[in-house]
């Protein structure tokens, strides 16, 4: 078992009868979803899942999961996902695979955001591996690069293959570096109060516990 596997059973293992739980999207989630179908076959845990993107829906649904559309919740009792980055006060940055709309709603709407990571994951400030992504209309790209250059972010449309990457919703994203020297939650503040953006990938005061999978033993960091 790797530590993605390791903290993805962790996390199943605290998930009680009755809940509601939210389903991330990336490699470390796919494990936990499989872990928790493991759960619900082995010990007859009465759950619902909500999934984050098309490709946790499916893979909820092929394991026999019973799913319920966002559109129907009011709320959940925990969501559980991947990051990219986790910065030491516990912001985040997440969206590598452009589902972040669906993954920012429901980090919002439980009561409890559990964050599965390995240690390749810990950095020392938002954006120190990879650049911001940041969802824009499409219409809107320019405009939004443009503001982002006026807070000192030099914004790059992502590709894909010989065209634009879309995320499942139709945006553009803009993969966006800022300078070294500016905080997670000050970008977070900044982002939101930009037109045109959809979304972005810097997950600030969402988080309750990270759980970070580190040869063969589970560490946690709680909120
Ligand atoms: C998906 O859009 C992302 O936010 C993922 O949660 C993040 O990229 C982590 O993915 P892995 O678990 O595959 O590392």
């Amino acid at each position: 078992m790797n530590d993605k596997q390791l903290v993805a059973e962790h996390a199943a293992q605290r998930i009680e009868s009755g809940m509601l739980v939210g389903l991330g999207t990336g490699s470390t989630a796919n494990f936990f979803i499989e872990a928790l179908a493991r759960r619900q076959q082995d010990d007859n845990l009465q759950i619902e899942v909500v999934a984050s993107s098309i490709v946790s829906t499916l893979k909820a649904q092929q394991l026999g999961l019973k799913l319920r559309g966002m559109e129907h919740i009011g709320g959940l009792d925990v969501y559980v996902d991947g990051a990219d980055e986790v910065a030491p006060d516990l912001t985040l940055l997440k969206g590598r695979g452009g589902d972040l709309v669906r993954e920012k709603l429901l980090a919002k709407a439980a009561k409890a955001f559990w964050v599965l990571i390995d240690p390749s994951k810990h950095v020392k400030r938002i954006g120190q591996n990879y650049p911001v992504p940041i969802e824009v209309m499409p219409f809107a790209w320019q405009l939004v690069q443009r503001s982002l250059a006026g807070i000192g972010g030099a914004a790059k449309l992502r590709s894909h293959g010989d065209g634009l990457f879309v995320t499942s919703y139709g945006s553009l994203v803009l993969d966006t570096a800022f300078d070294p020297g500016v905080d997670g939650k000050t970008l977070n503040a900044q982002l939101n109060a930009i037109p045109g953006i959809v979304e972005h990938g810097i997950f600030a005061d969402l988080t309750s516990a990270v759980f970070c999978g580190n040869n063969g033993s589970v560490e946690e960091s709680l909120a």
